[in-house]
């Protein structure tokens, strides 16, 4: 049966959880979860920033080091990461919705240091401490509060911690609003996007954070952690144009000028590295 079938028959109602992600992006997302699952087999081209990820890691991880990739998906960062990374290491992806880690844990299981673990950013299911690096992408824009986020892959990190999100002078709270003409996996019609008080009945976040605050934050934290914000300029346009023509999604980035775009948003993304070696 095609995607577009089982698409069909499943919930189209519009559920935004507790920490503000409409789930109809996620949870149930066949497109989604296949468009990642081929990132991770390798049918699809790598992700420039799983590359420009792991190439940052390579400079940093140590023989045996634990690293965690929170956001997992299925797994598409750790084929970069081995990629370029030829000393032992553990990594440990973690993602809330089964429709990727089911994936992951099947087609990584002959990988002995791999494994895939069910949590969500708000409440890490991980000791303090477990992992020596841990890295996030492409999830800080899409949450309602980082507060929690950042103090929770803090806790469970010894040595560095890394979050690839959209940064800016100011912040900007953004709200995509989805209706069914464009986004195949809601029902709520276009004239309905909006409800009686004017917010949208189905929507993700696609924020952008003030260096000020996430500086700010961070330091409230772990006030002798180091940080280092670097713009991602490590991508080749070319390439970011091409993986929207082929994958298809709605939104994809694209490049404008210097900037990667969504839809009708730049988004200047950045790599926070937080370092607690405060030698
Ligand atoms: C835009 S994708 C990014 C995937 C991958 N990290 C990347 O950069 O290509 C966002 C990922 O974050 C996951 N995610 C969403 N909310 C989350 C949460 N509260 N905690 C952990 N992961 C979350 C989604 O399921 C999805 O796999």
């Amino acid at each position: 049966m095609g995607i577009n079938k089982l698409n069909m028959k499943k919930n189209k109602k519009a559920v935004i959880d507790k920490h503000g992600l409409c789930l109809n992006e996620y949870k149930n997302n066949l497109n989604n979860a296949k468009v990642y699952l081929d990132r991770a087999t390798g049918k699809s081209p790598e992700m420039e920033v799983s590359i420009a990820m792991a190439n940052i890691l390579k400079k940093i991880v140590k023989t045996n080091d634990k690293i965690l990739d929170v956001g997992c998906a299925c797994g598409h960062f750790y084929r970069s990461i081995k990629k370029r990374i030829k000393k032992n290491f553990f990594y440990t992806g973690t993602d809330p919705y089964p429709i990727f880690l089911d994936k992951a844990k099947d087609f990584w299981k002959n990988d002995k240091n791999v494994n895939f673990k069910k949590g969500n950013i708000y409440k890490l299911p991980f000791k303090k401490n477990e992992f020596d690096i841990s890295f996030c992408s492409n999830v800080f824009i899409h949450l309602n509060d980082v507060k929690k986020p950042l103090s929770e892959i803090m806790r469970v990190t010894k040595k560095k911690v890394i979050i690839r999100t959209v940064l800016y002078d100011v912040s900007y709270k953004i709200q995509l609003v989805y209706n069914s003409k464009w986004w195949s996996d809601i029902d709520i019609k276009p004239i309905n996007e909006f409800d009686k008080k004017g917010n949208p009945r189905a929507y993700s976040y696609f924020n952008i954070l003030s260096f000020d605050y996430i500086l700010q934050t961070i330091k409230k934290l772990r006030p002798q952690a180091k940080i280092k914000i670097i713009k991602d300029t490590f991508y080749d346009k070319s390439i970011i144009n091409k993986s929207k023509s082929f994958e298809k999604r709605p939104l994809a980035t694209r490049i404008l000028g210097d900037e990667q775009v969504s839809g009708c948003i730049l988004q200047p993304h950045y790599f926070v590295i937080i370092d607690f070696n405060t030698n």
